[in-house]
């Protein structure tokens, strides 16, 4: 019998969400109405003028003149994979580049690697608020994200203690991201070592997050296993945003080099074959930006600090609004003393609908609704930052006045 009934989709869709892309078709509805709409939900610096370096963009072309267009290896071409080797050496995290793999940004590189530890129903330590990949991916696994907290109230930092009450004999791998997306945090060599030496003390591997290593406002941060090299950890990171090549979707992971991580490495590959390879021409880019000209680099983090200066000074001139100052990367967490009763994406959709402004709500990230945080990346040139926040601030009396 023919039916025309609508096709289900699998279970696990309804558990991976990513408010950061999601939240675009609300934007999408107040456009239609005629209102522009300034995009400050994804952090991408190109949207905002800034340019990938010519020498990436000339070694890519010429991998695609040369006729370098067909699959390359799984793990990624050999120059790509030595200079992250090189690299990481060079900066205290001692690895082989047969432990590096070229991946489709960092995103694919935390999937493979969450892939290959956890099982359904296992546990992973996410920070709260988080980028929202790892509980999306966690979705798709059917693990289970165990939030430690990050507290504003301190600048953003984890508590090395709370962390390890949460360890079960279920915890499969502990996710820093330092700097940080949402907070704009960098995290203190103690709380680092105490994460990396909780790591190894229980056998758990550590996925550092190094994707905003570069845009340390006071300069590039050591990697995480540079504290100590025989702990188990994961590196990742990408051209995406230190090189402004995020639409390139090239990036790697690099494996410590304790023998603890042999299967490990060995089930990425594995993984990692099932996919053929990531995009080839785009691999020539990881040389180029790794051992050549870094110079945007100080232009862009001198850029970043003074768009970081003007969003601290206004959104904490906000009658009921706070911001912890960012020492890294594009993004600040706002909050708002939010009414009894009011939520943060209520608020969020509030200023959208009003101004045309386009932030993500906090329990976007995994943050409590009622907590009043919203994530700004402040790309935007300093003028017009300033004019956005003129609405926001008109917005939020209004707001707050009207609860
Ligand atoms: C903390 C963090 N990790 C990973 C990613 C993904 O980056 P990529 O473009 O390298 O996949 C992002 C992108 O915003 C991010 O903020």
């Amino acid at each position: 019998m023919r039916t025309t009934s609508a096709i289900p989709v699998a279970r696990r869709v309804g558990g991976f969400n990513y408010a950061i892309r999601n939240i675009v078709a609300e934007a999408r509805k107040v456009e239609a109405s005629g209102r522009p709409v300034r995009y400050l939900n994804i952090g991408d610096p190109i949207i905002f003028g800034f340019e990938t370096p010519p020498h990436m963009v000339e070694a890519v072309a010429r991998a695609m003149r040369d006729g370098r267009n067909g699959y390359v290896p799984s793990a990624g071409i050999p120059a790509a994979r030595e200079s992250v080797a090189r690299e990481l050496s060079g900066r205290g995290m001692p690895v082989s580049a047969d432990r590096v793999i070229i991946t489709s940004g960092t995103s694919e590189g935390i999937e493979l690697a969450l892939t290959a530890l956890v099982d359904a129903g296992d546990e992973v330590l996410i920070p709260a608020p988080t980028y929202p990949l790892y509980t999306a991916v966690l979705a798709k696994i059917g693990a289970r994200a165990v939030f430690y907290r990050t507290d504003h109230r301190r600048g953003w930092l984890p508590d090395p203690d709370e962390l390890r009450r949460l360890v079960t004999r279920a915890t499969r791998a502990l996710v820093v991201i330092d700097p940080n997306n949402p907070t704009g945090a960098t995290y203190p060599d103690e709380i680092r070592r105490a994460l990396i030496d909780l790591a190894d003390h229980h056998n758990i591997p550590l996925l550092a997050d190094e994707v905003y290593g570069d845009l340390a406002y006071s300069g590039p941060i050591a990697p995480m296993a540079s504290l100590h090299p025989d702990a188990p950890v994961i590196s990742f990171s990408s051209v995406s945003k230190a090189y402004l090549a995020p639409g390139w979707r090239a990036g790697w992971m690099a494996v410590g080099r304790t023998e603890r991580l042999d299967e490990v490495l060995a089930g990425i590959k594995k993984l990692a074959d099932g996919r053929l390879c990531s995009p080839g021409p785009m691999q020539y880019a990881v040389s180029a930006a790794l051992d050549g000209d870094r110079s945007h680099e100080a232009t862009f983090r001198a850029a970043l600090r003074e768009r970081a200066q003007v969003t601290t000074t206004r959104l904490n001139a906000i009658e009921g609004m706070s911001v912890v100052a960012p020492a890294a990367a594009f993004y600040a967490m706002p909050k708002v003393e939010l009414p009894d009763g009011a939520t943060d994406e209520e608020y969020v959709l509030g200023l959208l609908r009003a101004t045309g402004v386009l932030c993500v709500y906090g329990s976007g990230f995994g943050a409590a609704p009622q907590d009043g945080f919203f994530r700004v990346v402040f790309l935007a040139p300093p003028p017009e930052l300033s004019t956005i926040y003129d609405e926001v601030a008109r917005f939020t009396g209004e707001f707050l006045a009207r609860r």
